[in-house]
């Protein structure tokens, strides 16, 4: 199982390129189970969570090449597989927005239900709760959800897609793929407004779907007989975006990061600027494409975070934050809106010498100057970023056990932060292995409160 190995205190220097996006993606490669004809996407990073997707369609009959690195062609050349198995879900909880497009084209779905994860519960009632507007039927049989349309065509109709914890991102996916199909007009209301829609909704369009309002909570989709193929670039990953900002912050460096949708950033470069770290785009218009450059000096403020669906602060970028207000020069408030119980990282950054006190959906930080390297456990993937950039910054070095959970949304981060010169490489351990890197402890450190 591999881990990194992380000496801290480098400063990072130079120029780094941000990814397609993950997340935006993965639902545009669901979106080729909506048509015959072949989609071509570029700028797909090569992630295990994307290997996953392919698998997926792969055996729901989608024939998936890669004429060249990042690009993709998918094709459906077989309708008689519906079934998402348990073993593939299991892996990867986004699999559920392939729900929306089987059932449109395919009048079926069966769905392994995702469960909970590292993250909380994640329920799919929202997704069900639409789909089943749209006159789509379901039931559970062993842990699947099994869905089919009665008379093989889905119907518009108005959804209020709104939850607890405000709007679904992949549920709104699912039925704004779903709606494309179906007889008539269907409005969305309190449909998430996360970029990623947004980039759904532009290939949806290029296939001859009829959506407005996508980047909006009302979001109209009026539906049309069939979709055809489109070419598409994916968006670059806000999420990586905004993790690379937060590297060059924590080192006290100066980093040019290319590729960069500022455009979807406000929340957190607002953030950012809030701490003290400069935030200097190329050129003045805010694009999904800038060059910025990211640098911080010695003294970072603390700030108040709460995560929020989009525009507000990322849920994503909760982790990565708190490693960096764990050194800052005062106390910060962390609250998290959109998955309550998204703290394992708390007890990890603990380990290297933050001072983090949670209580429920909130967790204070009172920052220590420095951390301290430490063996520490990746639980998922945003918290194993935080980890990664908390060991950038340490004392001493760190060790990043099971990073398999960040190499689902990262692509070689460890290679791409080494050009630009952080100290860390990848290791092979043994499961048996005893991580033992050397830990230096720094006199007068405040013992870590542990949760
Ligand atoms: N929710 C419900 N019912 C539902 C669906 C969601 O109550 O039917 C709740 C969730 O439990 C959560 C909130 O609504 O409290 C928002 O969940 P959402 O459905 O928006 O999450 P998601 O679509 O499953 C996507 C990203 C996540 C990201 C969230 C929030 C993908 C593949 N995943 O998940 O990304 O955290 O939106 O922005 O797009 C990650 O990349 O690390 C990641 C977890």
């Amino acid at each position: 199982m591999d881990a990194f190995e992380i000496e801290g205190g480098a400063r990072l220097a130079g120029e780094i390129r941000v990814n397609g996006s993950k997340n935006a993606a993965l639902p545009l490669m669901a979106a080729s189970l909506l048509t015959d004809q072949p989609l071509t996407l570029a700028d797909v990073p090569d992630l295990s969570d994307i290997r996953n997707m392919r698998h997926l369609l792969d055996e729901l009959g989608v024939e998936i090449n890669q004429p060249q690195p990042g690009q993709l062609t998918l094709q459906t050349t077989d309708t008689s597989e519906s079934h998402a198995r348990y073993d593939i879900v299991k892996t990867m909880r986004a699999s559920v927005c392939v729900l929306g497009p089987l059932l449109a084209a395919r009048g079926r779905a069966r769905v392994s239900l995702p469960g909970g994860c590292a993250i909380g519960q994640r329920p799919i009632d929202l997704h069900l709760h639409g789909l089943e507007a749209l006159g789509a039927r379901f039931q559970l049989e062993q842990g699947d959800v099994i869905g089919h349309v009665p008379g093989g065509r889905l119907v518009g109709n108005r959804i209020f897609l709104g939850g607890s914890f405000g709007s679904t991102v992949l549920g709104t996916a699912n039925i704004i793929s779903a709606a494309t199909l179906a007889r008539g007009t269907t409005i969305v209301e309190s449909a998430a407004c996360e970029p990623e829609i947004v980039d759904l909704a532009n290939l949806l369009n290029r296939m001859g779907a009829r959506i407005s309002g996508a980047g909006s909570p009302r979001i109209t989709i009026e539906g049309v007989d069939q979709l055809g193929g489109a070419s598409h670039r994916v968006i670059p990953d806000r999420i990586e975006a905004g993790t690379l900002m937060v590297a060059a912050a924590i080192t006290r460096s100066e980093l040019t990061i290319t590729n960069c949708p500022l455009d979807a950033l406000m929340a957190a470069t607002n953030r950012l600027e809030a701490i003290g770290v400069v935030v200097e785009p190329a050129d003045d218009a805010l694009s999904m494409r800038s060059k910025v450059r990211i640098s911080a000096g010695e003294s970072l403020s603390p700030c108040d975070i709460t995560t929020q669906p989009h525009p507000g602060f990322p849920t994503d970028l909760q982790a990565q934050f708190m490693a960096l207000l764990a050194v800052a020069d005062g106390h910060s408030v962390i609250t998290e809106k959109i998955f309550p119980e998204r703290f394992l990282h708390v007890a990890e950054l603990s380990r290297m010498g933050a001072r983090l006190f949670r209580q429920g959906p909130t967790t204070i930080v009172s920052g220590v100057g420095r951390l301290v390297g430490a063996p520490v456990m990746a639980s998922d993937l945003r918290a194993s970023a935080g980890l990664v950039l908390a060991a950038l910054a340490a004392r001493g070095t760190s060790r990043i056990l099971r990073v398999y959970h960040l190499d689902r949304g990262y692509e070689r981060l460890e290679e791409r932060l080494a050009a630009v010169g952080a100290r860390i490489k990848r290791i092979g351990l043994d499961e048996h292995e005893s991580p033992q890197p050397k830990v230096v402890v720094r006199k007068g450190i405040a013992p870590a409160y542990q949760p």
